[in-house]
């Protein structure tokens, strides 16, 4: 998916205080980009993901997504445009506890009631086995590693074929090498099925992932390869 942010302002409202966040950023990101998006704590990567993820509004400027301004649409149609086309991957997994891998998995799919409940099955456990977890389905998040967790995280975040993947630090809570296992999960579903990816991470070792390498600075974002 394409997104163009125009000329977009964050800026967030403390007692007396105002703090720009993002000022007049432009930017664009093609279909089928892996973007890294590096910078300091406190810089704004995660106020800029919760902006393309419809998760938060700007408070000036556009946010297009393949042409398409998000604050247009009425709150009902956001919903479910950030249903059916963004994935959410973040730092602590978010598992919903009392239910197994694939109920996790299959959770996005639910509002989708025309389809049935063995497809839907179906669907999570072939996204299981292509993250690597064939036959973990039925295990509980308090079973799993923490990479496994994140395994599950991410099938869950594809299991609606969004066309847009967000990615706040989904390696900041496992070991370099488990992060690594993570990231090319991530590389392979943006080479073989085109999603786009946004990758938040303050690691430098994982920017080669990325088909182009960002950096807030200056309350703007810098292409920096
Ligand atoms: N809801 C909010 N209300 C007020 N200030 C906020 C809010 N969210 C973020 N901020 C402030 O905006 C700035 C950017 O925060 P943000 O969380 O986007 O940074 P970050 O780059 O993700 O940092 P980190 O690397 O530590 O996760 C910080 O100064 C933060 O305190
Ligand atoms: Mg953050």
């Amino acid at each position: 998916m394409q997104v163009i942010f125009e000329h977009v302002c964050k800026k967030y409202q403390v007692g007396d205080e105002t703090i720009t966040v993002l000022d007049k950023m432009n930017f664009q990101i093609e279909a089928g980009d892996f973007l890294v998006i590096t910078g300091p704590s406190g810089a704004g990567k995660t106020t800029l993901l919760n902006l393309l993820g419809t998760l938060d509004e700007p408070t000036a400027g556009r946010i297009l997504y393949d042409g398409v301004e998000a604050g247009s649409m009425a709150p009902d149609r956001l919903a479910d445009f950030r249903r059916d086309h963004i994935g959410f991957v973040f730092q602590f997994y978010n598992l919903i506890p009392q239910l197994s891998a694939r109920e996790n998995v299959m959770l996005p799919l639910l509002p989708n009631r025309k389809r049935l409940e063995f497809d839907l099955q179906e669907k999570a456990t072939e996204l299981l086995a292509e993250v690597g977890l064939d036959g973990k389905g039925d295990k509980y998040p308090y079973q799993l590693s923490g990479g496994e967790q994140q395994r599950v995280a991410i099938a869950r975040a594809l299991v609606n074929t969004p066309s847009l993947v967000l990615a706040d630090e989904p390696t900041g809570n496992l070991d370099a090498h488990i992060g690594e296992q993570i990231l090319r999960i991530l590389q392979g579903f943006n080479r073989k099925q085109g999603v786009t990816v946004v990758l938040v991470t303050h690691n430098e070792k994982f920017a080669h992932f990325g088909t182009r390498v960002t950096r807030i600075q200056g309350r703007k974002l810098h292409e920096v390869r």
